[in-house]
């Protein structure tokens, strides 16, 4: 495929233009369709919100071209973070009815999974396509297990981000990018006294991400990454003091009205003006750009969760093949887009993430906007830390009883017994 149709593909993704997209989808230069795979194939995901959906459709496209024969079924499971979804994978999977790919995040969300046989390796494509040579040496042991490859990557998010509204900050006199988060409080404070909503919270999940974020301004990097193996100090005086933290920017959240809110909402309320900031992934900046085309510095602005710069908290949404899947070939020739450069240019353009290869043209870089080539420099730059909320660092199991702690905290407010619980969680599930 040429430059050229990398840049549409990058362009008309990054505007949200999937229309366009599929006009010029269908080709096969190559002719590497012969034998291919005829028939369905049902993909899992829980892309439906406004970038996500767009950067499915912008991969569909390019699939779309080398692999014509393929009856796409596209089986997206509304919610965001797969609050939804993973509840209906997983009776798919005990039920023995899995889909033929499923979406899941590189690291210890897969472990589950893989424990009990759902999944099948997939060293022999990882040869084949020569992926080890191709993705970061970071990212490898965290799609491996006992030398085996369980999924292919498709990007690569970072949660620790700021979002904010120009305009509502500067009628507040509010910092676009407080570093520390007792700063981030008094500009919140500002914003409310404005009139706005300070801190744009949604559905359970988001508040999870805020706190992640919270804990990993008040550890640091090294002690928020040991909390997640054995001996790791739930109850130490920085957590608490993190959980203060966590504590008094939900006083200045919309938490009363957030539940029927999804992150996407969110994102779009912080667009409209009526919220300052959003504590979220960047697939928000694909909402903020891409749904509501809005400008980077008129529309929005970014800047890392105060407390974290030089942190790149990050996630991989990546794909598998589930064992005994009905479509085994066209489950393997959409992995190979997954993972194949073409597919990782026009997926990222659209979705807000970085491409998780690492071996694209350079002058492919300068397609992407302005956040994304400021990600792909801090992806270079920054400390590397894993995503709680988005599977990298805990189980699902483990995940559920942070969960149920943070339901409680979120209604009672005993701090005490928030952090207690979050450390029977951890003494229970470490390894
Ligand atoms: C994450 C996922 C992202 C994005 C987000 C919101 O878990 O990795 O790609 O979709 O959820 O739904």
């Amino acid at each position: 495929m040429s430059i050229s149709r990398r840049s549409l593909l990058l362009a008309t993704g990054a505007l949200g233009g999937s229309a366009l997209l599929s006009a010029c989808g269908g080709s096969d230069p190559s002719g590497a369709t012969a034998g291919a795979p005829t028939g369905e194939l049902e993909v899992f995901s829980w892309w439906t919100e406004g970038a996500e959906r767009n950067g499915l459709l912008a991969l569909l496209d390019d699939f779309k071209g080398h692999q014509p024969k393929l009856d796409f079924v596209n089986r997206a499971v509304a919610g965001g973070a797969g609050a939804k979804a993973k509840e209906e994978l997983a009776a798919r999977l005990a039920a023995g009815h899995p889909p033929d790919s499923f979406q899941g995040h590189a690291g210890a969300e897969l472990a589950g999974y893989i424990a009990a046989g759902r999944l099948e390796g997939l060293n022999p494509l990882y040869e084949k396509e020569k992926w080890a040579d191709h993705f970061p040496a970071a990212l490898l042991p965290l799609i491996r297990t006992e030398g085996t490859y369980y999924s292919v990557p498709v990007n690569i998010h970072r949660a620790n981000m700021l979002w904010s509204n120009p305009a509502v900050l500067t009628a507040a006199k509010a910092d676009p990018a407080p570093t520390s988060i007792e700063a981030f409080l008094e500009s919140l404070q500002k914003v409310k006294r404005s009139g706005r909503i300070p801190l744009v919270l949604g559905e359970a999940w988001t508040r999870k991400h805020l706190l992640e974020t919270v804990l990993l301004a008040g550890l640091g990097a090294e002690r928020w990454s040991t909390l997640w193996r054995k001996g790791g100090s739930w109850s130490s005086p920085q957590v608490t003091a993190a959980l203060q933290d966590f504590r008094d920017l939900l006083q200045l959240s919309n938490l009363a009205d957030a539940d029927p809110l999804s992150w996407d909402d969110a994102t779009k309320l912080l667009g409209a003006g009526k919220a300052g900031y959003q504590v979220m992934g960047d697939w928000a900046e694909g909402t903020l750009k891409g749904s509501l085309g809005l400008h980077p510095d008129s529309g929005y602005n970014w800047a890392a969760v105060p407390g974290t710069s030089g942190m790149f908290q990050f996630l991989s949404d990546s794909f598998t093949l589930p064992a005994k899947a009905k479509h085994r070939q066209a489950a393997l020739a959409w992995l190979t887009e997954c993972g194949s450069l073409d597919g990782q240019l026009a997926f990222n353009g659209a979705k807000g993430s970085i491409p998780a290869r690492t071996d694209f043209p350079a002058d492919t870089r300068a397609l992407f906007g302005q956040y994304q080539q400021w990600s792909l420099d801090q992806w270079q730059k920054c400390e590397i830390v894993g995503s709680l909320t988005h599977g990298v660092v805990a189980p699902i199991e483990w995940n559920a009883e942070i969960d149920a702690a943070l339901a409680d905290f979120t209604t009672r407010r005993d701090l005490p017994k928030f952090q207690d619980a979050l450390a029977a969680a951890g003494a229970k599930h470490a390894t």
